[in-house]
C-alpha cells in the first residue's frame, strides 16, 4: 500500500478497487500524470475522468463551490458510488477534467481505495483520477485479474476481491442551477430526489458529453442481443441448432432450448444482477461466445442502472 501510494505522489499509475468498479488512478492534481490514464484507456483526450477523494474537505482543492444540493448529497450518499459534477476551480486538474469547466468528484467506500487514498494524501496527493481500468468502450472490471487481463501484468494493481457494487457510480450534474441526472447507477434517482429535496432532471442537449453515455459503451466482444422474455423464447424456439456460439442470459428458466446453447440465469434482484453483471460478460468473452442474447430486466426504477449498461452492451 506505501509502496501503491508512493507511487501515486511520484506520478505514475495504480489500479485500485472501488465498491462499484476497478479505477485506473494517477494523481489528479498533475496532469502529466492524468496523461498517463488516457494514453494507457486508448480514452480520447476531451472525455473527463471522475477525481476520487478521501473525503468533502479535499472537493474544495477541486471545486469552485458545492452549493446546498451537493452538500446534501455528500452528506447522505459519501463515501459511497455517487459522483457529482462541480464547477472547477481555476487552474486544477485541467487534464482530468478534459478542458471542462466542470469537475468529477466521488468519495469511494471501499476500504482498500480509502486506505490508499489517505496514504496518497499524506504525501501530497490531493485527489487521484480514476476512470475504470478498461481499454475505452469496453467492459468495466470488477476483479483485480479482469485488470490485468486489460493491460497486462505489469500494470500495478491493489487486489480488493470482486466489487460489491458492480456496475459503475451514479453521476449528478451539480454545476448548474438544477441538478442533472447523468449516468444511472444502483443508488436510484428517488433516493437521490429524496435527499436533495429537489427534483433531479434528465438530461437535455446542453448536458456535457460523457462517454459513459455514448450510445455504445461497455461493449464485450461477442455481440449482444436485449429482447423481452417473451421474445426471448419464440427466438429460441425458431432456432433449433445454433451456427454461431450462443449464450443466453435470462431471468425465467427456458425449456427445449439446444444443448449447443449456454444459458445462464440473471439474478433475481436488480443489486445481484448488477454486482455480477460485467463478470459474466467477460466469463462469455473468454469462453469464445460470439452471440448472447439477453432477456429484458424489469422496467422498475431499481433495474435502471443494469437496464442502461445492456442497453450500451447491445449497441455496438
Ligand atoms: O464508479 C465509478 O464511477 C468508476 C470508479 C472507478 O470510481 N469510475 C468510472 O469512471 O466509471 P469513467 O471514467 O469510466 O466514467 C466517468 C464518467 C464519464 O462518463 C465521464 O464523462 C463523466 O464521468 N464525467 C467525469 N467528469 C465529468 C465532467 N466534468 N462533466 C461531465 N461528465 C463527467
Ligand atoms: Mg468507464
Amino acid at each position: 500500500m506505501q509502496r501503491a501510494a508512493q507511487r501515486l505522489a511520484d506520478g505514475d499509475l495504480v489500479a485500485f478497487p472501488t465498491e462499484t468498479v476497478y479505477g485506473l488512478g494517477a494523481r489528479a492534481d498533475h496532469d502529466a500524470a492524468v496523461a498517463k490514464i488516457f494514453h494507457a484507456k486508448g480514452r480520447p483526450a476531451d472525455h473527463p475522468l471522475i477525481v476520487h477523494v478521501l473525503d468533502r474537505d479535499d472537493v474544495e482543492y477541486f471545486a469552485a463551490r458545492l452549493g446546498s444540493v451537493a452538500e446534501r448529497l455528500i452528506r447522505t450518499f459519501w463515501p459511497g458510488p455517487l459522483t457529482l459534477i462541480l464547477p472547477r476551480a481555476q487552474g486544477v486538474a485541467q487534464a482530468a477534467a478534459a478542458g471542462q469547466p466542470t469537475i468529477g468528484v466521488r468519495s469511494p467506500s471501499h476500504p482498500v481505495a480509502r486506505e490508499l487514498l489517505a496514504q496518497a494524501r499524506g504525501l501530497g496527493v490531493h485527489g487521484v483520477a480514476g476512470p475504470s481500468a478498461n481499454r475505452f468502450g469496453r467492459v468495466s472490471p470488477t476483479r483485480a485479474q479482469h485488470v490485468l487481463d486489460e493491460f497486462g501484468d505489469a500494470m500495478w494493481v491493489l487486489d480488493g476481491g470482486e466489487c460489491d457494487v458492480g456496475i459503475e457510480s451514479t453521476i449528478v450534474d451539480c454545476s448548474r442551477e438544477r441538478p442533472v441526472w447523468l449516468r444511472p447507477g444502483v443508488l436510484t434517482r428517488e433516493a437521490i430526489q429524496a435527499a436533495a429535496g429537489v427534483p433531479i432532471e434528465p438530461p437535455d442537449a446542453s448536458a456535457p458529453r460523457a462517454p459513459g453515455s455514448l450510445a455504445s459503451h461497455y461493449a464485450p466482444a461477442a455481440k449482444v442481443r436485449l429482447m423481452p422474455g417473451p421474445m426471448l423464447h419464440t427466438a429460441l424456439q425458431l432456432l433449433g441448432e445454433p451456427t454461431m456460439k450462443l449464450a443466453v442470459y435470462s431471468r425465467g428458466s427456458l425449456h427445449g432450448v439446444s444443448g449447443a446453447v449456454r444459458q445462464r440465469r440473471m439474478p433475481v434482484h436488480p443489486q445481484q444482477a448488477a454486482h455480477e453483471l460485467f463478470s459474466v460478460l467477460r466469463e462469455l468473452d473468454a469462453e469464445g461466445v460470439q452471440l448472447i442474447w439477453v432477456e429484458e430486466p424489469p422496467p422498475d426504477p431499481a433495474w435502471e442502472g443494469v437496464r442502461d449498461r445492456l442497453v450500451r452492451a447491445a449497441a455496438s
